[in-house]
């Protein structure tokens, strides 16, 4: 195991993102022993003056509350420490570094290393003079030996020229190994799961692919709109935001070969290779919508034409998978929130159930809320009669593994970057292939070619996705629905 002094630098230390994720998930962390205050520090940097204390009580209200908590609560905020600067010039730069330093030596680094672990909780425009500031004056010391790695967030980029502007830029600061582009999706349980159910279960191993899987939905529900967001949101829009990542990631696990083995570098190949194997989007697949009152939002513009929802069918090019169309859906706004994966196996040759069945097998996999698996089968109805029923042979996680607590997603993947492994984050090659996928339809929403259906909210979308859902071969069960078991 590594030892010296871990610095964390979170930049945009005052900014949302930082305070509602990344510093809880410090916090999460420090809670679980994985950062013992003898080693680690924590500076937050920005461009608001105000004073350590002052950043404390920012974060405080983000971090549990309760009195079993509060002495963890102040001993972690103690490990902050703040930083004014601005995000292009050398002097606040030079002061951070100098910040840096002081506690190394504060914990005794020349007994270890020095490793340097910088959070951009920032927006992009400022990823490369920021990269170059850290670049020019506070890497790791070198004669004391470790590392400085960077973590940067989506939206990286807005298409694929910019996007790989944006990769060239930082790349000839860093080299890839010192880069971590986070996708919040795979640092999920059951987004984890997904390489040991498929390749660690035998059962799976023969049906996953185009002989007896019909189709594959992967969706993403919100019951709220973009509160609060809409600026943001409106340069984005749902593809950007939800699609080209969290679900594209998803996508490549549930479609890619399995991996040489599972080494970061041998994972992150097969998904580079099912992604350039996505033929490009038709336009009669793609249904995009906008949910009515969007544009009420005052930093929206009036004449807004950001799709809040879309559906689309993939479709890969390969002999595993042919002619399985893979559905990717995602909304605002919607009638409920949730996130799955459904897997809908073909039709049973020459089927004497036929008559009296009401759907077909799928094998779902609950990502949130109520984490679960489910495969849904017909079974015998109990009873004298010989009826059929639709039934699930049902993984739950709150019966299965009650008082397991399932870690929040930041704080896996923050505990991924102090070690040293990329296998949950998008390599540059990777996030090249996605923007690929979607880059020719993005253009032609924002030129207004494509117009969003306006839909209402709280429904469940445009009624032209299910009939999209439907042309594409998805069979409703009908009369049937899954329960969350509650305890
Ligand atoms: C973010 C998007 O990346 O993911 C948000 O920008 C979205 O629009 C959020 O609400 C959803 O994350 P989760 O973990 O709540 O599903």
């Amino acid at each position: 195991l590594e030892t010296g002094c871990l610095s964390i630098i979170v930049l945009g230390a005052s900014g949302d993102l930082a305070k509602k994720k990344t510093f809880p998930a410090l916090f999460n962390l420090y809670g679980k022993g994985f950062l013992q205050s003898d080693e680690v520090h924590i500076s937050g940097y920005a461009r608001t003056k105000i004073s350590d204390d002052e950043l404390r009580d920012r974060i405080r209200g983000y971090l549990p509350q309760s009195k079993e908590d509060a002495e963890d609560v102040s001993k972690f905020l103690q490990l902050i420490k703040y930083v004014t600067g601005s995000y292009d010039t050398a002097e606040g730069f030079q002061a951070l570094d100098k910040a840096i330093t002081e506690q190394e030596i504060s914990k005794n680094i020349r007994e270890g290393l020095s490793r340097r672990l910088f959070y951009l909780a920032l927006p992009p425009s400022v990823y490369p003079q920021v990269c170059k500031m850290i670049k020019s004056y506070c890497m790791n010391k070198s004669d004391l030996g470790g590392w400085t790695r960077i973590v940067v967030e989506k939206p990286f980029g807005k298409d694929l020229a910019s996007a790989e502007e944006l990769s060239s830029q930082i790349g000839e600061l860093f080299d890839e190994p010192q880069i971590y582009r986070i996708d919040h999706y795979l640092g999920k349980e059951l987004v984890q799961n997904l390489l040991v159910l498929r390749f660690a279960n035998r059962l799976f191993l023969p049906l996953w692919n185009r002989d007896n899987i019909d189709n594959v939905q992967i969706v993403f529900r919100e019951d709220f709109g973009t509160e609060g967001r809409g600026g943001y949101f409106d340069q984005y829009g749902i593809i950007r935001d939800i699609i080209q990542n969290h679900l594209l990631q998803v996508f490549c696990l549930v479609a890619m070969e399995k991996p040489v083995s599972l080494k970061p570098e041998h994972i992150r190949d097969e998904k580079v290779k099912v992604l350039q194997s996505v033929i490009p989007i038709k336009d009669k697949e793609v249904v995009i919508g906008q949910y009515e009152g969007y544009k009420d939002d005052p930093t929206v513009p009036d004449n807004s034409n950001t799709p809040t929802f879309a559906t689309m069918i993939l479709r890969i090019h390969n002999e595993r998978w042919e002619g399985v169309p893979f559905i990717l859906k995602a909304g605002k706004a919607l009638n409920s929130r949730k996130a799955e994966i459904r897997v809908q196996f073909k039709d049973v040759p020459g089927d004497i159930f036929k008559c009296q069945k009401q759907g077909r097998n799928e094998f779902v996999i609950r990502l949130q809320p109520s984490e679960a698996m489910y495969m849904k089968l017909t079974v015998k109805q109990p009873g004298l009669e010989m009826s059929t029923a639709q039934s699930e042979l049902d993984l739950s996680y709150t019966q299965r593994y009650q008082g397991v607590v399932i870690p929040e997603a930041y704080e896996r993947l923050i505990l991924d970057t102090i070690k040293g492994d990329q296998q949950h984050f998008v390599r540059r090659d990777e996030q090249k292939a996605a923007w690929e996928i979607f880059t020719p339809l993005l253009h032609r929403i924002d030129d207004g070619e494509f117009k969003p259906i306006p839909y209402k909210m709280g429904s469940r979308g445009p009624v032209e996705a299910d009939e999209l859902l439907e042309g594409a071969g998805y069979v409703q069960t009908h009369d049937y629905i899954w329960i969350p078991p509650s305890l």
